[in-house]
């Protein structure tokens, strides 16, 4: 049996739509709703530090401008990642790796760190990532789930760390989705929930994977998930879904 010791809810991007996402306000915020599980986007700064980041570029979600994989961690690190949302998190800082692993470690919270790569460096970023977690996450800790749409960057994380559990990001369905996920030598595939069917979850079940879905805001769709049998889901809905005001 597929190794599987994670909460059933995870907070995405933290808890990234009541707070900044992928900051650690916005794991705050999901942690005060009873979350004890987050996804949220890890990419490397300009001199290889690894820190919390969605998109390619700065401006959406930070007072930094351009492409992030330009700015190294010093001058990422005086960025505001939270005035953006509200004024209320002004002065909110980007979050690095470090800071997040002792945010879960700390509270006992599983973590799904998605390998977000700036372009170009999927296997870097794989390869850094796992080196980063076997060095500093504690052993007796629940490991991080890595996750990623980039095949070569779960290729560079299994090679360099293959300990760390994996799963393959779906956001289509590809007749080379199970093969894919074998090869990567994956715990579990994530998937868009609009393309799951209980014939899918039946299958990967077969073949030993468990199945997450994102992002799963609506309760209707994850009763019905969760009636085909679901192994998690990752929500931006945390005042709404969450461990502790939605049972099944
Ligand atoms: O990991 C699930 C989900 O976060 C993937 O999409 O764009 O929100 O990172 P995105
Ligand atoms: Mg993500």
């Amino acid at each position: 049996m597929a190794f599987w010791p994670y909460p059933f809810w995870f907070a995405h991007r933290g808890a990234g739509q009541q707070a900044p996402e992928n900051t650690l306000a916005a794991f705050r915020v999901g942690a005060a709703h009873g979350f004890n599980a987050f996804e949220c986007d890890v990419k490397l700064s300009a001199d290889g530090v690894p820190y919390l980041l969605h998109d390619d570029t700065l401006d959406r979600t930070t007072t930094g401008r351009g492409a992030a994989q330009a700015w190294s961690w010093s001058d990422l690190s005086q960025l505001d990642a939270g005035g953006w949302l509200d004024s209320a998190f002004a002065g909110e800082p980007p979050a690095s790796l470090a800071a997040v692993a002792a945010f879960c470690v700390g509270t006992g919270s599983a973590l799904n760190l998605e390998l977000k790569p700036c372009p170009g460096q999927e296997r870097l970023t794989g390869r850094s990532v796992a080196r980063w977690l076997r060095r500093c996450w504690p052993a007796n800790a629940l490991p991080a789930l890595l996750s990623s749409f980039e095949v070569p960057a779960l290729e560079a994380a299994r090679d360099e760390a293959p300990e760390s559990p994996r799963a393959l990001l779906l956001d289509q369905l590809s007749e080379a989705w199970l093969r894919q996920a074998l090869d990567l030598d994956c715990t579990a595939v994530v998937v868009h929930h609009p393309l799951l069917s209980e014939a899918f979850i039946d299958q990967a079940h077969a073949a030993d994977l468990k199945v997450l879905s994102y992002t799963v805001n609506d309760a209707t769709v994850a009763l019905r998930l969760k009636s085909w049998q679901v192994d998690g889901l990752i929500t931006d809905a945390v005042d709404r879904l969450s461990a502790t005001n939605f049972t099944f």
